[in-house]
């Protein structure tokens, strides 16, 4: 992604701002080093910042290219130490000893005069940790600022500031990589081609706002991945995506998210959950992050869907509606996080094969509306909604549409489709962005759409239609999505990774996200007691013949899995396989 400099004053501005804030955030845990000294040269400056936990560290790196402008570079350096690269994003990397090298990932290979292009890596060490004294780019030696001189700014671009409120957050900004999530990504065979991919840092229980060593949260509270998407900024507009998950009566269709909160806990979802993230993401310290936040995945959809008289209701959802506290605890979080200039609150929108139906659609859309009136919330509290959150339904399906009829049939009445509006998320995505204008929000609103795992790739992927000799050949043969039926949900098998994160991919659509980080399970498939209130759902067990909300069919789940939330490897591997657009 190219970036635009903005004069010696502004930049050197901006980095002190930036090393003060987290100077003050990160306490005695964490050290900051200083920036790297620059002397009066040309050629290249580079920042290196540091997170340092004592026995690993995350940096971030940015090169300025004082120089004419590159087409492809080559950065490399020496630690001091015996400090190992274990992953790195932004770039691919190769280390001999204590000498790194690192090249341009392809989509920030070029930088302009004055441009700068930033990279990150986690590393372990024992012993100290200096930083490493020198760095050479495309062997040109990095010890050198050039004084602009007097004159008008070079480059008067209004490219908006870092902390500046914008209408899509994801436009010309970086997304922030969890560490942890990356870590566990890039230590199984392969990971490596997507471990420097951002995903969501989920907050699933009070505890993990503080940190709570669980195996789904690991040893990173709130604040601490915030102040690590702060050095990952380098100064520079950074997406920080946080999922808001801990309603009461959490998952009420289903037991294998099951959350800590019983129906009735509104109170301590208000008070002990979301003021504490209000009062953490409020912190000045933060104010240059852009904060996407995903709105309690399946909540309100379940309010729609899963409630007497329809024959797929629960009793618990009957109860969640009945008690209000899924809307209200919705409209509270909406009203404190929406009060914060530099939040970006995305509802989550369930996906096509659950919302994509006539008589859900429209009623989605008006109770989204309600809760978005709720508990002191307002229209403008909502940047927009999100589609698809950790589930498997295909981005596009190019075989075959609506409109058609194969063998006198229309599509619409195959058995896969089975009446549906949509065949796809980004068609049902779009559309919803306009139901939701026409029923009182924003027309500015936007859509995301979770594409971690929706890719359907390897080699069973069909590459044409299927034959037409009835509706059902023509669209089971044709269809990516190789779901057993689209209302399955559990660690689907045969599911790929889906497209990269990506910002503006089509009209309508703020950016595909991986919210859901690929690897961690959907629920375990047998029961499994622990301690996170987490259920155990037969829609995890591949022997489960199903029920009323997936049609009575099988569960297409993977076996072995763990509970909800923990490392998956099997699956991870499979997504892999199967990653559409493939890996290189
Ligand atoms: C789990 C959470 C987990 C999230 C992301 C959810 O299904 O309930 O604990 O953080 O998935 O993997």
């Amino acid at each position: 992604m190219s970036r635009i400099h903005r004069g010696a004053s502004t930049r050197s501005r901006t980095r002190r701002g930036l090393a003060a804030a987290s100077a003050l955030v990160l306490g005695t845990t964490l050290a900051l080093l200083p920036t790297t000294p620059a002397s009066a040269a040309p050629g290249c400056e580079v920042d290196y910042q540091v997170n340092d936990w004592g026995s690993g560290f995350t940096a971030s790196v940015e090169i300025t290219n004082l120089g004419t402008a590159l087409n492809g570079w080559t950065l490399d350096w020496s630690f001091p130490g015996n400090q190992q690269v274990t992953n790195l994003w932004n770039g691919t990397h190769t280390q001999s000893g204590q000498d790194v090298s690192v090249t341009a990932a392809g989509h920030n290979s070029s930088i302009s005069t004055n441009g700068t292009v930033s990279f990150g890596f986690n590393a372990s060490y024992s012993g100290s940790n200096a930083a490493p004294s020198e760095f050479t780019l495309n062997g040109v030696v990095c010890d050198g600022s050039v004084d602009p001189g007097p004159g008008p700014d070079p480059d008067p671009d209004p490219d908006p500031e870092p902390g500046d409120r914008v209408d899509n957050p994801y436009e010309g900004a970086d997304v922030y990589v969890n560490p942890i999530w990356s870590a566990n990504a890039a230590a199984e065979p392969g990971g490596d081609a997507i471990s420097d991919q951002p995903t969501g840092v989920w907050l699933d229980q009070i505890s993990a706002i503080e940190g709570n060593d669980s195996p789904t949260t690991g040893s990173m509270g709130l604040r601490e991945h915030l102040d690590e998407a702060v050095a990952q900024a380098a100064g520079e507009p950074m997406v920080f995506q946080v999922v808001i998950y801990n309603l009461p009566g959490r998952d009420c269709a289903a037991l294998a998210s099951n959350g800590e909160l019983g129906p009735d806990e509104i109170d301590r979802y208000k008070h002990e959950y979301i003021d504490p993230i209000a009062e953490i993401l409020a912190d000045p310290a933060y104010a240059d992050l852009r904060i996407v936040t995903t709105v309690e995945i399946d909540s309100l959809p379940n309010l729609v869907t899963n409630v007497s008289p329809r024959e797929t209701a629960t009793p618990e959802c009957d109860e969640m509606l009945a008690n209000g506290n899924y809307v209200e605890g919705v409209g509270y979080a909406l009203a404190q996080l929406g009060a914060i200039d530099n939040v970006y609150n995305y509802v989550d929108a369930g996906h096509h094969g659950w919302i994509g139906w006539a008589d859900n659609f429209s009623a989605s859309a008006a109770l989204f509306y309600e809760a978005a009136n709720t508990a002191g919330a307002s229209p403008d509290d909502v940047h927009g909604f999100i589609a698809n959150t950790a589930n498997y339904s295909a981005l596009v399906e190019d075989n075959f549409s609506i409109g058609q009829t194969v063998a006198g049939t229309p599509v619409r009445q195959s058995q896969w489709v089975d009446w549906n509006q949509f065949t796809d998320e980004l068609s049902f995505s779009q559309a919803l962005r306009e139901e939701l204008v026409s029923q009182g929000f924003a027309s500015d609103i936007g859509m995301l759409i979770d594409t971690s795992r929706n890719g359907w790739g390897g080699p069973d992927r069909p590459t044409g239609p299927g034959p037409e000799t009835s509706v059902d050949a023509y669209v089971d043969g044709g269809r990516y999505d190789r779901r057993i039926q689209s209302g399955n949900w559990c660690n689907q098998s045969g599911a790929g990774l889906g497209e990269r994160p990506q910002a503006s991919p089509e009209p309508g659509i703020d950016a595909y996200v991986w919210m859901k980080p690929p690897g961690e399970s959907d629920g375990s498939s047998e029961f499994i007691p622990n301690p996170e209130g987490k259920g155990f759902d037969r829609m995890c067990d591949p022997t489960y013949e199903g029920n009323p909300r997936n049609g009575y069919n099988m569960s297409g789940a993977l076996a072995d899995a763990p509970i909800s939330g923990h490392w998956f490897s099997a699956q991870f591997q499979e997504l892999l396989d199967n990653a559409y657009p493939p890996l290189n």
